[in-house]
């Protein structure tokens, strides 16, 4: 009898409320972290990428990795798909791809790393940059690779490769740091001094003729339609932050360091009511390592760290949810409204790494992230 009344009482209501929660339309959920199918089924292959909004339609582009059963290194590229509501995308094929020609840089072999995709008012055309390292060369050659396209989906011509910079100092540059200092050939690369001397234009000043090194890379257009190539220099110890020619094509030889020594990579940038808002990571390579949030008034200003973006557990907030930050997308239409895109890594299957999207929450003026299994993207006004 008392079972009887505990399941007319308790379970009964929970019969009637239950269909009603399990009703909600998941078609808008995202499900960070899990595999996420594009039209055709595949887990989308677009890592370490970026999204370009244009005449109502997104398109993110991402590495594309080769999947285990791939032998074709001729198929290595960067992706594009496509999507009206950020949930179901569209494969659009390579929108770059690798030149089976020795002669080229851009030959199968090579690394092309974090491609980001903007669009040029002036010209009409597509700019893609991405980090680009060279067949055999593991991560030494570090440049950046410029390709261009009259449409959005490609397929994007490569024009080159460079170290950008070359001949010319930072802006935000003291002139003491252009003379080269006694013993600066005999400092321990890592020590505390090598990071001192690093601080003080060591590498800048190294690789002034050749080039400053460019790695993990992200493009930011200002409200001014200004661009900026923005990557890890000087070893992956400081941002530079260079701007770009007015067609995007090629670098003005304008740059600036922006937190010297800091040791930041996977730059994400964005704006909100009158601050640039900057992640990054930590350079522990695939492994993921605590995020960073830093901001500024003005976009080649004096960026400051403000700490850890994450609000998750200790263990979640000391690997950013598994992630390292790749993009920081804008919603149409929601001025204030933010997803931050990340990749989960998998080094032993680059094809198969994990998206990581979660929306930016807002505390005390600061964006931060929060772990949802699956968020609902009508949560983002
Ligand atoms: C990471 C970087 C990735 C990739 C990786 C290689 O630090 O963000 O884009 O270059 O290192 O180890």
């Amino acid at each position: 009898m008392k079972k009887f009344f505990i399941y007319l009482t308790i379970i009964t209501p929970l019969l009637f409320i239950c269909p009603t929660i399990n009703c909600q339309d998941k078609n808008n959920f995202i499900r960070p972290g899990q595999v996420w199918p594009d039209n055709e089924g595949k887990h989308i292959n677009a890592h370490g990428g970026g999204i370009l909004f244009y005449n109502g339609t997104y398109y993110w582009f991402g590495e594309y990795r080769l999947l285990r059963s791939e032998k074709d290194k001729s198929r290595y590229g960067v992706s594009c798909y496509s999507s009206k509501d950020l949930l179901k995308w569209k494969n659009e094929g390579l929108a770059l791809r690798v030149i089976s020609d020795s002669a080229t840089l851009l030959q199968p072999g090579c690394i092309i790393e974090r491609p980001k995709v903007i669009y040029n008012k002036k010209t009409g055309k597509f700019v893609m940059w991405f980090h680009h390292e060279l067949k055999g060369q593991d991560y030494k050659a570090a440049l950046t690779g410029v390709a261009v396209s009259d449409n959005i989906t490609g397929p994007y011509k490569y024009i080159h490769s460079l170290r950008p910079n070359a001949g010319v100092w930072p802006q935000n540059y003291p002139d003491e740091y252009k003379k080269a200092k006694e013993g600066d050939a005999s400092l321990r690369t890592g020590s505390a001094e090598w990071k001192t001397a690093v601080i003080e234009g060591l590498l800048v000043r190294r690789d002034l003729a050749g080039g400053q090194m460019a790695r993990d890379m992200t493009l930011f257009v200002d409200k001014n339609g200004k661009a900026y190539h923005i990557h890890s220099s000087e070893e992956n110890m400081t941002l530079h932050f260079s701007e770009l020619t007015d067609d995007y094509l090629d670098f003005t030889g304008k740059y600036f360091r922006v937190l010297p020594g800091g040791s930041n990579e996977a730059p994400a940038i964005f704006f909100n009511k009158g601050k640039y808002f900057m992640f990054t990571s930590g350079t522990t390579g695939w492994n993921p390592n605590p995020a960073r949030l830093s901001v500024s008034g003005k976009l080649t200003g004096d960026w400051k760290l403000i700490g850890n973006p994450c609000r998750g557990t200790e263990d979640e907030n000391k690997i950013t949810f598994g992630s390292q930050s790749t993009f920081i997308l804008n919603i149409q239409g929601k001025k204030s409204a933010f997803i931050f895109m990340g990749d989960k890594w998998n080094p032993d299957n680059l094809s198969d790494s994990r998206h990581i999207w979660l929306p930016v929450e807002w505390e005390k003026g600061n964006p931060v992230i929060r772990w949802y299994r699956n968020w609902d993207l009508r949560k983002l006004q």
